[in-house]
């Protein structure tokens, strides 16, 4: 079959076999991954390996969620986040609504609320939130009745980019019991960064935050992690770096003296890797400051799965939206 054709081909939800959804996953919005067990997670990435497979690695269509809408609501920039929850809804059969603010009502003084009920009115099952407030989607569960998903709250939470990230980290290492995962960088602005801490700890890894002490604050041991200043000395010890971007526009004034010096301290370059486990993950969640979290080298190197993680950002929001949606009218 020619790529052309097998992207319009749709395969019967009666043909794929779907694994059967256990009576106990009982969840209508995915709001975070502070309040799923470790056995939720670990469904959620088996659902998504599974629907990776099953739309032969993303070239063709399911009909598992035809008649279903699910709605992009954001308020926020994005690239990776918004096309990839809008190709995993497509990929399971979904009509899809793209709302951005810019251009939109939002413009003529209607509120948040009042835009939300309004799309929610074209009858779509499920909206995908980002917002600069934490707790935007929160509220929205609180509001709306279909099925609401964070696409991220402000520095809250990103629970898909969890899950993303650590399906990609399982594809590689195994299980994640024991390894030794950094995530290095701008902690304090991060919501990648909480979403990776609560997933990660619930699935047995030791988990590191690493930056300068205007990023990363002590009581983030409070979390269970282990909070250091010095890429240098946990270098050797780490599996997998997750390399996150200094969030310069959610920052009032700057955290370190100038960006050469950030550099120097907690950029990952090839002397770097040159001091690391042989097989160490080079991770981020995108976008990437090239020369700044890390060199091109790195970025492009081999150790990195920077590009592997988007990929499998589409196989988690088929996997959400399928375990949201099922059986839902
Ligand atoms: C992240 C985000 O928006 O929180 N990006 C993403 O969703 N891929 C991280 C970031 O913006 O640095």
């Amino acid at each position: 079959m020619s790529h052309e054709s097998a992207l319009v081909a749709t395969t019967p939800h009666s043909l794929i076999n779907a694994p059967r959804i256990p009576d106990s996953w009982n969840h209508k919005h995915l709001l975070g991954l502070e309040h799923l067990t470790a056995s939720e997670i670990t469904l959620i990435l088996d659902f998504a390996e599974f629907l990776h497979k099953a739309t032969s690695n993303g070239r063709t269509k399911l009909d598992l969620l035809k008649g279903r809408t699910v709605a992009n609501l954001f308020f926020e920039n994005s690239t990776r986040t918004k096309n990839s929850f809008s190709l995993a809804a497509k990929r399971l059969g979904a009509d899809t609504v793209e709302f951005s603010s810019s251009g939109s009502s939002v413009a003529k003084g209607e509120t948040f609320i009042d835009t939300a009920k309004t799309i929610e009115a074209m009858l779509v099952d499920a909206v995908v939130v980002r917002h600069s407030s934490p707790g935007t989607p929160h509220m929205l569960s609180n509001h709306l009745a279909c099925s609401v998903i964070n696409a991220g709250d402000g520095p809250h939470e990103h629970p898909t980019q969890g899950l993303l990230d650590i399906l990609t980290i399982r594809q590689h290492l195994g299980s994640l019991s024991g390894l030794t995962i950094a995530l290095v960088g701008d902690i304090a602005h991060s919501r990648t960064a909480r979403s990776n801490i609560w997933g990660l700890l619930k699935l047995g890894a030791k988990v590191i935050v690493c930056g300068p002490a205007t990023l990363v604050s002590k009581n983030w041991e409070k979390l269970g992690v282990e909070v250091s200043y010095s890429l240098d000395k946990i270098l050797p010890r780490c599996d997998v770096l997750n390399l996150l971007r200094i969030q310069f526009e959610r920052q009032a004034i700057r955290p370190f003296p100038s960006v050469h010096e950030y550099t120097l301290l907690y950029a990952m370059n090839q002397e770097r890797i040159r001091r690391s486990k042989p097989e160490i993950l080079i991770m981020a969640p995108g976008p990437i400051n090239r020369g700044v979290e890390l060199t091109p080298e790195v970025a492009d190197g081999p150790h990195s799965v920077i590009l592997e993680q988007v990929t499998n950002g589409i196989a988690i929001r088929m996997a959400t939206l399928w375990l949201l949606l099922n059986g839902r009218t």
